[in-house]
Order: C-alpha cells, then sequence, then structure tokens
C-alpha cells in the first residue's frame, strides 16, 4: 500500500448542499439554440425541448441552473423575452457576437427547468441596466398576481408565479471584457442598492454578489473586500469563477488544478471573514462557486475579430471543447475541492451544461452524447450526501512546476447517517504509477462496496459523434473491503468513486 487514508463519521466538515451540483444555461453559442431547444428534432416536444438532452440533464442529476448569463446577461433586456413570440425583438449579443432571437426567455426556460427538476438561479443585469430592472423581473418572475408585470407573466400564459429564490447581482463585473465593467467601488455600489431593493421587495430572497472572475485578476481579493464591505449585510453569496487547461503542455500541474482551486476558495474565505471581523458581523458569508470547469481558453477563437454586425450568426458553435480522459480526471479532482469545502462552498455551478463547454452535447437532428466529464459529476452528484468527512490522508507526493510538490493522491469523503450510506471519490494525479490506497473505514460500520474508475490507456480518449460511449467508468475490480478496511488500486491519471453501504 502507498497512501493510506482514515474516515470517521464524528469529524465533519460540512453538510453537503445539493446546489453544489448545479449547472449554467447561458445563450451562448449552441447551448439554448440547437441545445436544449431545437423544434422539429425528432425527440423535441410541443415546445420545441429535445426531450433526449431532458433526459441527459436529470441522469447528470443537477440541482440549480444559473440563467440567462453569463458575459449575456450584461446587455439582456429580460423582457424581450417574454411574451407573443412574434413580436420579440431580435437583438445583437455584444458579448458573443451574435444575435439573440429571443425565442427562448424567462417563462420557457422555467418551464424546461422544472420539467428536469432543476431550480432556476437567476442573473440580473447589472451591466448595462440596475436596480429598476432587477425589481421588474423579479416582480414578473415572483409577484403572485394584481400588479402590472405578474398580471403580464400571467397574460402570457403563466399563472404560478417561477418563485426564484437565489439571484445573482451581475456577473464578472471586474473583468475589463464585460458590458458596464467599472471599479470595485462602482459595482459595489450598484450591487448593494440592488441587493436592498429586491430584499424590500423579499427579504428571504438569497443574493450573490460578484467575486472575481479568476484568482489570476489583478483586482482580486481588493475586489472581494471593496464589494463585501459595501454589501455584508445586503448578500449571502460571493462569487467564485475559475477555468483550467494545461499550459505550455505542462499536464502534471493540470492534473493538480484542484490544488489551486483550494487555495482560490481559501482566499476568498479568508477575505469575507475579514470583513466578518472588521464589521463585527455574526453574519457569514458563503461561496456560490458558480462558473467552474475545464476550458481550453487558448483554443477558443476571440469571437470579437468578427466586427461586422450585419454577418453575426445565430447560435454558432462557439465553445465546443470536447473533453478527455485527461479532462474528466482533472474535473473529478475539481468536484472533490467543493465538496472537501462543504462548509463554505454551498452553491457551485458547472459551466455549462449543454453544447458550450459541457458535459453534454449535441447534434442537430441528430443525437445528443454523454462527454467524459459528463461522468464524473453525474456519480458525484448522485452519491455525495449528507455530510462531508474531515480526512486524514497520507499519500506520496509528486512535483508540479506551478503548485510545488503535491499529492498524488486526492479525496473526499461523505456520510450520510440517515442512509447508513458513505462515499470516497479519489483522484490519482501521476501520469506514470499506479498507486494502491489503504482506506480505515471500520467506524463508519458498513459491509458493502462498490466502486467505478474512469480511466484509460490513451488518456486523450474522448467521447464524440461517432463513438459516444468511447470513454465510461468501469467497475474496479481490485477495491476490496475487509474488516472494514478498503484497498483499492487507482491507475494513472484515474478518478474512482467508492460507494459504501
Ligand atoms: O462560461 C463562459 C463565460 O465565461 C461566461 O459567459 C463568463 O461569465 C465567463 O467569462
Amino acid at each position: 500500500t502507498q497512501a493510506h487514508l482514515t474516515l470517521d463519521p464524528h469529524f465533519v466538515v460540512g453538510r453537503i448542499d445539493r446546489r453544489v451540483f448545479g449547472s449554467f444555461v447561458e445563450h451562448l453559442g449552441r447551448c439554448v439554440y440547437d441545445g436544449i431547444y431545437e423544434p422539429g428534432h425528432p425527440t423535441a416536444g410541443e415546445d420545441g425541448f429535445r426531450t433526449d438532452v431532458m433526459d441527459l440533464v436529470r441522469e447528470l442529476g443537477v440541482s440549480a441552473i444559473r440563467y440567462p448569463g453569463g458575459n449575456f446577461v450584461s446587455g439582456y433586456r429580460w423582457e424581450d423575452g417574454v411574451g407573443p413570440r412574434e413580436e420579440r425583438p431580435r437583438r445583437l449579443d455584444l458579448a458573443w457576437h451574435s444575435v439573440e432571437t429571443n425565442e427562448i426567455g424567462l417563462d420557457e426556460f422555467a418551464r424546461w427547468s422544472k420539467a428536469v427538476g432543476s431550480e432556476i438561479m437567476y442573473a440580473v443585469n447589472l451591466g448595462t441596466r440596475g436596480v429598476q430592472e432587477a425589481l421588474d423581473v423579479l416582480e414578473y418572475a415572483n409577484i403572485h398576481s394584481g400588479t402590472a408585470l405578474s398580471d403580464q407573466r400571467i397574460t402570457n400564459g403563466t399563472i404560478e408565479p417561477h418563485d426564484i429564490r437565489i439571484w445573482c447581482l451581475g456577473n464578472e463585473m471586474d473583468g475589463p471584457w464585460q458590458l458596464g465593467h467599472g471599479t470595485a467601488q462602482d459595482y459595489a455600489q450598484l450591487a448593494g442598492k440592488t441587493a436592498r431593493a429586491m430584499r424590500q421587495l423579499d427579504p428571504d430572497l438569497e443574493l450573490v454578489v460578484c467575486g472575481s472572475s479568476g484568482a489570476n485578476m489583478p483586482t482580486f481579493g481588493e475586489w472581494e473586500r471593496i464589494v463585501l464591505e459595501e454589501t455584508y449585510d445586503d448578500v449571502d453569496f460571493i462569487s467564485c469563477h475559475v477555468y483550467y487547461e494545461p499550459v505550455d503542455g505542462d499536464l502534471s500541474s493540470f492534473l493538480a488544478s484542484a490544488v489551486n482551486m483550494d487555495r482560490f476558495i481559501d482566499s476568498v474565505v479568508a477575505t469575507a471573514d475579514h470583513v466578518k471581523a472588521l464589521r463585527r458581523s455574526e453574519k457569514t458569508i458563503n461561496l456560490s462557486f458558480d462558473e467552474w470547469n475545464v476550458w481550453y481558453v487558448s483554443r477558443y477563437v476571440d469571437v470579437d475579430r468578427i466586427t461586422d454586425v450585419t454577418s453575426w450568426p445565430k447560435a454558432p458553435r462557439l465553445l465546443e471543447d470536447s473533453y478527455s480522459v485527461l479532462d474528466a480526471v482533472v474535473f473529478g479532482g475539481l468536484l472533490i475541492s467543493l465538496l472537501r469545502h462543504a462548509d463554505r462552498v454551498t452553491a457551485a455551478s458547472l459551466a455549462q451544461l449543454v453544447n458550450v463547454i459541457a458535459p453534454i452535447m449535441t447534434e442537430p437532428g441528430g443525437p445528443a452524447w454523454r462527454q467524459t466529464t459528463f461522468h464524473p459529476f453525474a456519480i458525484t452528484s448522485r452519491l455525495a450526501q449528507g455530510v462531508t468527512l474531515e480526512l486524514k490522508l497520507d499519500s506520496p507526493t509528486t512535483p508540479t512546476a506551478l503548485y510545488g510538490d503535491v499529492p498524488v493522491v486526492d479525496a473526499v469523503a461523505t456520510y450520510d447517517e440517515t442512509a447508513g450510506a458513505a462515499s470516497v471519490f479519489l483522484v490519482n494525479r501521476s501520469l506514470t504509477e499506479e498507486i494502491t490506497i489503504e482506506i480505515d473505514a471500520s467506524r463508519l460500520g458498513m459491509s458493502e462496496l462498490t466502486a467505478q474508475t474512469l480511466h484509460d490507456a490513451d488518456i486523450h480518449a474522448r467521447n464524440t459523434l461517432d463513438d459516444p460511449d468511447r470513454v465510461v467508468p468501469a467497475p474496479n475490480t481490485s477495491a476490496r473491503l475487509q474488516d472494514g478496511v478498503i484497498t483499492v488500486t487507482l491507475p494513472a491519471v484515474s478518478w474512482t468513486a467508492i460507494a459504501l453501504c
């Protein structure tokens, strides 16, 4: 045995909020149009939504879905997307240099999310708009009836309010690329005013204020401090966003991306708690990690090059990364990092859901399929119930250029006392060596084990239109449970889930 782990049901990090298994649908590329929505597709229902995609979203186990952006939201007029379709305007989407037809808006998306069993996390536009428009969409969405906008919703065919509980106050307002980007002070004041106004309408809303769009932003840390000093009493969450890809072919550092995510989370927690101390506040601000994924940004052709507005396309193929086994192992590691912080990361959104840096791909008129990353998400969402346990992990280390020596094995364990079940998620970050780990689970009192591993001799193998199930998790036949002690061998570059009951 080369690595050891001890589990104790009494050592609890925190209860896992289901919202950690959220995702993100932005009006971007083919996420909405030719993604979840394709009237005329053989599987489409009367409303034009593809039922094959809906089935995959349900299988993925997605809790809350952030909508409608992303960079898109900072130029969006929500009212364009409601009412009779034939009257909805076509607009230029400045974020993605596309044409937005507004065929899908709040009411249609709310029906779709209800059908897939997900909650909406709605983002308001604080790029080109402000307090009044946020109040308007809140009234339209959540007021029962008897006011101009709630009655308009009813006239548009939605009798019951959407009752959206969690709202994002804009998107990535620290990013120079964002429409309406300004200083932290500018944003803090607008977000604070908007939050207070929205709470005047409904004090129980849960509000997410924008943190940095990455820990590498020049204003990271100060942005969080300034924004929270202004909004601390009026919001519940601060957001984090991060995307990983290998830099200059450095796969060892890429495999250790979760080390970076851990540091990012710890830094934002420290900043939020610093503001808490300054304010002598009793309240704790949690993290909404509402954009995370592997994204090959370097392969992305900047849409800003398409300057001729007459040629902006509708639903172009944008950000359609095809994920490998290697990517899925890194991705599984990011889920481990999120779960490890269950006490403070109480919402998260995998960016995104369909076609755009997504676990689910579709072909117009053709099939929908699962990318490699689909599997760690679906399995973790299903098995990770109850609480996250504190771990005693003893692992050999491996050198990385970006993060120094890191443990070869990364792991997190969850425990559900009521169901009498537990799970352990593991990655082996070594590019060359398998590793055997011994897990002392004797204090959990479990008697049965199943283990599955995502791995392939070709770490670059991926699922495609022609070979959609090339990469799937397989039972890990090395796994044993004896006298409460698990032993399992983890192949190089692999992700493993162990279910105990
Ligand atoms: O998820 C893709 C984009 O990444 C989002 O629109 C934006 O918020 C982020 O920069």
